[in-house]
């Protein structure tokens, strides 16, 4: 009985593999000629490219998030964390071979976290340490607009905590993931104005079936074809998706469907609408759906691609790393280049960005 089930399974896990296979003719690969190493580049805690398809990496340099950085217990900085990071925190990098064109953003951030880039190549970060929200203009070193309160953790209008990432709506404006303490997603007008909000903190046995109970909403993307905001709920270990308001202004902020399932693949730290190939892809802490590969079982890659219905269409990986356990070890933030063949990976942990590409590539040796 036990070795029936057993083979049944196993056939299962190969039909699936096949299944994989056949729905991606092109297996991603990761791109030989691209790497950021050797480039003093710390934790990564966001990647985005501009119009020109430029590729800005939000990194910690050499002041990683440590248990001395807060205060314990408290979301308030410790005296060490207050000193911001002395050197550029941005790089722009070339995406064809990851090296570094320009960098910006030095005794500014405490503890970079998101980073986005508009349709006007206008650059927006977060910094969990300062609970602040910054707006870049392209070319700027100083921004333009700052919305939160310095070092100065909360929840009402003119305060956030530990805010996590933006994204951009219609006309200018903007929405917010804050964060990591109230788990709340907040419209803005163009000019920082609190236009509507909606999501509230909870963890216990059931917040992860309630749409609007969440457990640190870390990533925002916003698909404005179908006027959907996406929200990766790492700690619910899920990614859903609510309505725009822009289409049905009534229906701003309420639940509209589900892109990855509870527990589909772990803790998702990130979600990104992949405009070019009308996909999203996501980062997944690690997946609970194991394949097989030469009579093992593999766990998979860990950042996939959904159809916007929220299908699993593919796993964008190098099979060769995943087999030797290799490759990324946790994708904090990702996105796609511009025609939407490659995925850039940012890595916090081995602090480098790694790059997947679908394209047929000639590996050299
Ligand atoms: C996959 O990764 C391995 C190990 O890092 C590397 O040697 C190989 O060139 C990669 N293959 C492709 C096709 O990227
Ligand atoms: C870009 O700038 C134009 C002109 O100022 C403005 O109308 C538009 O809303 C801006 N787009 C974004 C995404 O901010
Ligand atoms: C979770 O917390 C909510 C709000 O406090 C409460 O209504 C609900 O009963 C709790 N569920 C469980 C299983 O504890
Ligand atoms: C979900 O979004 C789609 C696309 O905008 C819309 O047609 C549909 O009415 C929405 N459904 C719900 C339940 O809000
Ligand atoms: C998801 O996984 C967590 C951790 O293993 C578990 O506590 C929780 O019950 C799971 N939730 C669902 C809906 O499977
Ligand atoms: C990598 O560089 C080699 C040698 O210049 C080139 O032949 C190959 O096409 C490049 N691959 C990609 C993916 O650009």
């Amino acid at each position: 009985m036990a070795s029936t089930l057993k083979s049944l399974i196993s056939l299962h896990l190969v039909i699936s593999i096949f299944t994989i296979l056949a729905r991606c003719q092109l297996l991603p690969v990761e791109d030989p000629n691209f790497s950021t190493d050797g480039q003093e580049i710390g934790m990564v805690s966001a990647v985005d490219i501009d119009s020109d398809g430029d590729l800005y990496v939000f990194h910690r340099t050499d002041r990683p998030w440590t248990d001395d950085t807060f205060l314990p217990n408290r979301n308030v900085l410790s005296a060490i964390g207050k000193v911001p990071i002395s050197k550029d925190t941005i790089f722009i990098v070339d995406p064809n071979t990851g090296r570094k064109k320009s960098s910006f953003g030095n005794n500014f951030f405490n503890i970079p976290h998101g980073l986005k880039i508009d349709a006007n190549d206008t650059i927006w970060t977060t910094d969990v340490g300062r609970h602040q929200v910054f707006r870049f203009p392209k070319g700027a070193t100083q921004p333009d607009l700052v919305l939160g309160e310095k070092f100065v953790p909360g929840d009402d209008e003119r305060h956030f905590c530990k805010p996590a990432d933006v994204t951009f709506g219609r006309n200018g404006e903007f929405f917010v993931a804050d964060g990591y303490c109230n788990s709340r997603i907040l419209k803005f007008s163009r000019d920082g104005y609190l236009l509507f909000k909606w999501g509230v903190h909870l963890d216990n046995a059931t917040s992860a079936l309630n749409p609007y109970t969440l457990n640190t909403p870390h990533s925002l993307t916003y698909i404005e074809k179908e006027d959907l905001i996406c929200v990766a709920d790492r700690e619910h270990s899920r990614a859903l998706c609510y309505n725009g308001g822009y289409t049905n202004g009534l229906s701003l902020g309420s639940y509209n469907r589900t892109l990855v399932g509870v527990n589909e693949t772990g803790k998702v730290f990130a979600i990104y609408y992949n405009k070019a190939a009308n996909e999203i892809v996501t980062a997944g802490e690690i997946s609970r759906e194991p394949f097989l590969v030469n009579g093992q079982l593999i766990y998979p890659p860990r950042a996939f691609s959904y159809s916007l219905s929220g299908q699993k269409l593919s796993s964008w990986a190098n099979i060769t790393q995943v087999v030797a356990k290799a490759g990324p070890s946790l994708i904090h933030d990702l996105c796609t280049s511009k025609d939407g063949q490659d995925v850039f990976l940012g890595d916090i942990v081995q602090h480098k960005v790694f790059k997947y590409t679908r394209r047929p590539i000639s590996v050299v040796g």
